[in-house]
């Protein structure tokens, strides 16, 4: 399926008469180095999102997670406020570093023991914990045995996933291997502009399919000793061509096949994309086939994150997407320069249901950045622009549901204000503002209107506001 040419803002089709199921699942999101602070405590070993942010130039303003929003301490507090969210579940990450300080070997107990006592807190809330292993904080003892780069990373990982599932199955009844390979991949190896920072073409084929590689591998253990669900997130984003000349239609091709194919072919048809092949050249290395059956191991969930679209014009030059982002007229942008596009995540369910078989999905992330103050005034943060991008981002939810998707349910991103990456401080996304001098944590209007949409079970998104 390819997507034709759409521009100007997203028109969405209510659905009458249609609930949303009544076992749909309504969530939020984090991830451990953004959150979590105290990336040391307990014996842990540093990280290299760690390393990265206390490396001089690599983060806006000089920012690290040493304390960022404190969860590491303030949990509890935390636990309490996606209590009055209503939340059903809770997506979080665990760092690797914590539960092995040097990647593999020797294991850290205070640092499972600091997960048992969430996953406990959340199960006393009523709040079902998915657990994400990999949100991009990989132990910094292993990027200096080569990180991703090593094919041994897939052995690191699995055993690194078996300690866990070992200590945590049982009461973390959904699982997730990698948090958005692709991100992993560009951000990390290729354009550098995230940890460890390299800028390579040659190092982003091989970083992807060890990455998947460790996937594989981490499914066929958990296979072996867990009881529940486990599954992947990626992150999609559907690519229309700004034009119908011929330049842009291939542009288009060559930008959705390196960020959405890259990841679902291989894992849904144990291939990877021709197109990929080509744009790759003297860069693409061959693989062993035993690798992609590894790979195509069944799962039991897809989780997608979406946040926005892209319209392609081909720029006839940088590799490997020798593309441009046309701005275009009368569209919403977010703080990150994110065009607001609900239509796209429609667009990108029907593709997965259509290309990959229907499989149970989740959106696992879906947010904003906006600007919001630094301290909640009066205690109220209001953002309609953020409560917005919620609303209509849910809305087209239904729909996907009407035309058929298998899709159980939604995590916002993200529970709280946190490190951007890269970005630092500098971007809000939260549904609860963080004051970063005090940790004060102030529920947006985003917040309490998602906490209505939970209540109502999505039902208010269709009245009146
Ligand atoms: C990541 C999050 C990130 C969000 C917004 C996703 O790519 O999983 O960690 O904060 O996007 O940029």
């Amino acid at each position: 399926m390819s997507w034709g040419v759409r521009t100007g803002t997203a028109s969405v089709e209510r659905v009458d008469g249609m609930d949303f199921p009544d076992d749909f699942l309504w969530g939020a999101a984090t991830a451990a180095y953004q959150i979590e602070g105290s990336p040391l405590a307990d014996g842990a070993g540093a990280s290299i999102w760690h390393r990265f942010c206390h490396t001089p130039g690599m983060v806006r303003d000089g920012d690290t997670g040493d304390v960022a929003c404190d969860h590491y301490h303030r949990w509890p507090e935390d636990i309490a406020l996606m209590r009055r969210l209503g939340l059903q579940s809770y997506r979080f990450s665990i760092a690797w570093g914590r539960v092995l300080p040097q990647g593999t070997g020797a294991v850290n107990e205070a640092g499972l023991d600091f997960y048992e006592r969430l996953v406990d807190g959340l199960l006393e809330a009523g709040i079902a914990p998915n657990a994400t292993l990999y949100h991009w904080d990989l132990p910094a003892a292993l990027d200096d045995c080569g990180g991703w780069l090593n094919r041994d990373s897939a052995d690191w990982f699995a055993e690194y996933a078996e300690r866990v599932f070992r200590r945590l199955d049982g009461r973390v009844k959904m699982w997730t291997t990698l948090n958005e390979p692709w991100v992993v991949m560009d951000g990390g190896y290729l354009s550098g502009a995230l940890a460890p920072g390299h800028r390579n073409l040659y190092e982003a084929p091989i970083v992807a399919h060890n990455l998947l590689r460790a996937h594989g591998k981490a499914v066929q253990a958990y296979r072996a000793s867990g009881a529940h669900r486990i599954g992947l997130v990626v992150n999609l984003e559907p690519k229309y061509p700004a034009s119908d000349a011929l330049q842009d239609r291939a542009a288009t091709r060559r930008a959705h096949a390196y960020m959405n194919r890259h990841f679902m072919d291989p894992v849904f048809r144990g291939r990877y994309d021709e197109v990929l092949v080509q744009m790759f050249g003297a860069a693409w290395p061959s693989f062993p086939a035993s690798d992609l059956e590894l790979i195509r191991t069944p799962i039991d969930f897809l989780g997608i994150n979406y946040y926005t679209r892209n319209v392609v014009r081909d720029d006839g030059g940088r590799f490997p997407l020798p593309v441009d982002r046309p701005v275009q007229p009368g569209a919403t942008y977010s703080e990150t320069g994110w065009e607001v596009f609900p239509q796209g995540l429609l667009d990108t369910l029907n593709w997965v249901r259509t290309r990959y078989g229907n499989p149970p999905v989740y959106i696992t992330e879906n947010g904003s950045a906006f600007y919001d103050p630094p301290v909640a005034q009066g205690g109220a943060v209001h953002d309609p622009l953020r409560m917005h991008y919620l609303r209509q981002h849910l809305r087209v939810l239904r729909q996907a549901i009407a035309d058929g998707c298998d899709l159980r349910g939604y995590y916002a991103w993200s529970l709280l204000d946190n490190l951007e990456w890269a970005h630092g401080y500098s971007k809000r996304f939260g549904l609860v503002h963080v004051d970063f001098q005090n940790q004060r944590r102030t529920l947006k209007d985003s917040g309490a209107h998602y906490a209505r949409v939970i209540a109502s079970n999505g039902q208010c998104l269709f009245d009146e506001v």
